[in-house]
């Protein structure tokens, strides 16, 4: 049975003049892959760094995994698993090193520690790197390593900042089947990403985050569903798009057009651009 494994209340954080997050209500159900997005500034790393006890919140609650992200931090983070936005591995140290460091803060007993370690080179392909710097690998070997770092204390919650930005397709398909073997392992994972096509192959429900609030929150079919399966679009122009519930209905509209224009079905980017108010619309 499902039962929440993420959960903030009215969260709300402040920096200065700016609401990061502004009255922020999210659950995430253990089993998920969550997909978090938003466009930039919407608030989502700073829900990261709040959940995962980086940052205190101004006012409201969040719990992971049932306990207080503030009030029982120590007990919130031992069951959590984190890669964060910005690369963090320590260039200087072995790829074992920083296995082994992280495993040493998290009091992991050596046998365990070691065990789990060669597992995880295993499983993120860094075997064979085990010995090198961390700064000689590229960046998207520096990811693997991370989310290797992150599951090394078998954390229930992953939390994952954008791990696929900047890494070529290839690179990020690998990522991609860590993150859903890892799924399968049991881990439920928060994927704060960018890339549309990312939530829509990853994720079984998706959260969309503006100016520190929540805006839709639903599995991405439903999301589609809500939107408008169909997308007549100008060819050319200022490129508008108008959202229809089926083909036909798409169709009829789209003979009665003067401009040139196409129809096909719609994405959730699109359902992204119209919810989040970047594209005109009718
Ligand atoms: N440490 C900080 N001090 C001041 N303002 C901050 C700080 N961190 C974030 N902000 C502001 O809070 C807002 C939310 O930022 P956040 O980094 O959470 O957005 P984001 O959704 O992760 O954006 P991106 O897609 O660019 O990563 C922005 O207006 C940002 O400028
Ligand atoms: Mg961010």
């Amino acid at each position: 049975m499902n039962s929440a494994v993420i959960e903030t209340r009215d969260l709300t954080k402040v920096y200065g003049k700016t609401k990061a997050l502004n009255g922020l209500d999210l659950v995430v159900e253990r089993g998920e892959i969550f997909g978090f997005l938003g466009p930039n500034g919407a608030g989502k790393t700073t829900t990261c760094r709040v959940l995962t006890t980086l940052t205190k919140p101004t006012s409201g609650s969040a719990a992971v995994s049932g306990f207080d992200v503030v009030k029982q931090a120590v007990q919130a983070k031992s069951g959590m698993g984190v890669v964060a936005q910005h690369t963090n591995v320590d260039g200087e140290l072995s790829v074992y090193a920083n296995l082994k460091l992280h495993g040493m803060l998290h009091k992991m007993p050596p046998w365990l520690r070691e065990t789990r370690i060669s597992e995880l080179l295993e499983f993120v392909g860094l075997a064979q790197r085990r010995n090198d710097p961390a700064r000689q690998l590229s960046g998207g070997l520096k990811r693997r390593l991370m989310i290797a770092r992150a599951l090394l204390h078998n954390p229930s919650v992953l939390f994952l900042d954008e791990p696929t930005v900047g890494l070529d397709a290839q690179t990020r398909r690998r990522i991609w089947d860590l993150i859903r073997r890892s799924h399968q392992a049991g881990v439920t994972i928060m994927l704060t990403t960018h890339y549309i096509e990312e939530a829509e192959a990853l994720c079984h429900r998706v959260g969309i985050i503006d100016s520190g609030k929540l805006i839709a929150l639903d599995s991405p079919a439903n999301l589609l569903a809500s939107s408008g399966t169909h997308v007549v679009e100008e060819v050319g122009g200022q490129g508008r798009s108008w959202f229809f519930e089926s083909r036909e209905k798409a169709s009829r509209r789209a003979a009665e057009m003067e401009d040139t224009v196409m129809i096909r079905r719609a994405n959730l980017e699109d359902v992204f651009i119209r919810l989040t108010g970047r594209k005109v619309r009718p």
